[in-house]
């Protein structure tokens, strides 16, 4: 990338985007980074401060309003981070923010890209894999949590967790099938207007600065209810925390992101899943055992076994592909996700306090 280029990171005052907006920054002093975002998610004006400190231009705008995204000079790179990443948006209300967000955000993003014949890279979800698959998979009950076990039925399912081969028919979850449809355009873009982008099918992503609520986010909530107190439940498939996922700090991911967007060209058409792998999983019960341990705490966590809705049991990242292509392995384990999420949290108290739910 040359120094006179632009990158734009949408949602760029939200959790991933505006470290990427700031990584970026940092790693490419002489370039112009702009994060636009339209502040819908509570706690992401905390990160205004931090963009303008570091140097990252920010424009209040929404991607769902094509007026919003200018066609900025020399825009050579769009990193769509932008979303309603619920996995519960639209259940027992509208779904027209998740689809309007979600899907014609990112076609107007694609737009844009097609206008200034900018790369993108877009930061998609595991959530696309459907849910009837993912709930077939067969698991072994243990002590503290669910194992795959060895004979599976169904493609890209092993013991080193879920590849870009698992199935892709069935429902999802809205918030799914919009990351979904959004790739699909993608790749449309790229066959009939030689869009180079990249996608990033990402798990369980976690850290300092998200802001946790009870429908996304888990990580940071599960903590901050360790370290401020609050109600925390064990939900579904019995009650007893044993569902599992894999997770990545945040750091981990923007060490990729920055990889692929030096090496776009090389890397155009590739979808990956991307996640914390077998190392970095964990089961809620086996968590809460690690947010004890660093935080001194205990709280009481109540059992609810009725399952919500787009629940799973088990999501595990098998990062075969991204590795071989990128040479990107995680680096950070989940011991140090959870001791860095601590400090953050501690050490912002004040303004957290009414924001993390
Ligand atoms: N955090 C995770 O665990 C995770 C996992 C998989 C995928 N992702 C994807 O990564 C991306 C970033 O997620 P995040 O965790 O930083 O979430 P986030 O909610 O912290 O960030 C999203 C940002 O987008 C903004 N936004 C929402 N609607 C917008 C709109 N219409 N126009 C402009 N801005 C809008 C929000 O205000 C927020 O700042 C999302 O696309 C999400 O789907 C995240």
């Amino acid at each position: 990338m040359h120094s006179d280029e632009t990158i734009l990171v949408t949602g760029g005052a939200g959790f991933i985007g505006a470290q990427l907006a700031l990584e970026l920054k940092e790693r490419h002093t002489g370039k112009r980074v702009v994060a636009l975002d339209n502040l819908k998610r509570r706690g992401s004006e905390l990160n205004l401060k931090r963009l303008k400190e570091g140097g990252v231009e920010f424009l209040h705008g929404d991607v769902r309003e094509m007026a919003d995204l200018p066609e900025i000079v020399n825009l050579s790179l769009i990193i769509e981070c932008s979303a309603e990443p619920s996995v519960l948006a639209g259940f027992g209300e509208s779904p027209r923010y998740v689809i309007a967000s979600n899907l014609t955000g990112a076609i107007n993003c694609l737009e844009l890209a097609r206008k200034t014949s900018a790369a993108m890279i877009f930061l998609s979800t595991s959530r696309v894999y459907p849910l009837r698959p993912l709930c077939g998979i067969k698991l072994k009950e243990g002590e503290t949590r669910f194992t795959v076990l060895p004979e599976q039925t169904l493609p890209g399912v092993s013991e080193a967790g879920i590849s870009e081969a698992f199935p892709l028919e069935g429902a999802r979850s809205l918030y799914g099938a919009t990351k979904y449809a959004a790739e699909v355009f993608i790749n449309e873009y790229a066959q009939m207007y030689g869009l180079r982008a990249i996608v990033n099918r990402c798990g369980v992503i976690a850290g300092p600065w998200q802001m946790g609520r009870i429908d996304q986010g888990i990580m940071a909530l599960w903590i901050s209810r360790h370290l401020f107190g609050g109600a925390l439940s064990y939900i579904g498939f019995g009650g007893k925390g044993l569902q599992v996922r894999d997770m990545l700090h945040v750091r981990d991911l923007l060490d990729l992101v920055v990889y692929q967007a030096n090496e776009i060209d090389k890397l155009k058409g590739h979808t990956f899943n991307v996640g914390g792998g077998v190392t970095n999983s964990a089961s809620l019960y086996e968590l809460t055992g690690l947010c004890r341990h660093v935080t001194g705490n205990s709280i009481e966590i109540r059992s609810a076994p009725e399952e919500r809705p787009a629940d799973i049991p088990y999501y595990v990242t098998d990062n075969t592909a991204v590795r071989q292509a990128c040479g990107w392995s995680p680096r950070y384990s989940l011991e140090t996700i959870v001791s860095d999420t601590v400090r953050w949290m501690r050490d912002n108290q004040e303004a957290l306090r009414s924001i993390l739910e």
